[in-house]
């Protein structure tokens, strides 16, 4: 079908092979990031997201909390070279997109709407995963590539810390963005059917 978002869906893939030569400028991208993030749909339009995006020195400053992180839970006995080569690939990146959900809104929620109580965390994460489709096929039609990963929770404490964020946000998601130097592997689709069936 002729389609604009599926053009842009099939264009949008985990992007590993990240440089530093934008496309676009700088201003395009956070541009593009805020009227994402304004306009992205919530439970009760509650806009629960937050997003924390981490350019030059603080992206490097985040991939080395994920390194020095992950080397300390591995342990010296264990061969660190490959994690490292992943960490130096996210790094190499132009920067890094934090998703965080606002717990304190849940909460209101959830005491405002008590028959829904049980539901609005999983919603919450819902609006999250939302917003980082969104930002990651804004990105796409930009030519911009992109990844998902989620270091959380082990990275928290230090990134809140780092960064001044209020206790009350969790993180969700971390995205590295940039050039794309390589594209996505090969993907494979389990039979259409057997993830749709229409009753007509
Ligand atoms: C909820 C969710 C969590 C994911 N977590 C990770 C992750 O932690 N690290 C990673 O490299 N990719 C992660 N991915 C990316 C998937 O592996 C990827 O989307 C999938 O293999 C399909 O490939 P594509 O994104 O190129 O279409 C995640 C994707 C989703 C939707």
């Amino acid at each position: 079908m002729n389609s604009n978002l599926l053009e842009i869906e099939r264009k949008r893939r985990s992007i590993y092979g990240l440089g530093k030569n934008l496309p676009i400028s700088e201003d395009e991208v956070l541009d593009l990031i805020a009227d994402i993030v304004k306009n992205a749909p919530s439970a009760y339009n509650s806009q629960t997201g937050k997003i924390a995006v981490l350019l030059n020195e603080n992206h490097d400053d985040f991939w080395n909390i994920v390194e020095n992180t992950l080397k300390k839970k591995m342990g010296p006995d264990r061969d660190f070279s490959r994690t490292k080569a992943k960490i130096d690939g996210f790094k190499a990146s132009y920067g890094t997109i934090l998703y965080f959900e606002n717990k304190n809104k849940v909460k209101e929620l959830q005491e405002a709407f008590s028959s829904y109580a049980d539901k609005f965390p999983q919603y919450s994460q819902h609006s999250s995963a939302i917003l980082q489709i969104l930002i990651w096929l804004g990105l796409a039609e930009q030519n911009v590539g992109a990844n998902l990963q989620h270091y959380n929770p082990i990275i928290d404490e230090e990134v809140k810390s780092k960064w001044d964020i209020p206790e009350e946000f969790e993180l969700v998601a971390q995205m590295p963005f940039g050039e794309i130097l390589s594209p996505a592997g090969e993907k494979e689709f389990d039979p259409i059917g057997d993830r749709i069936k229409i009753f007509k």
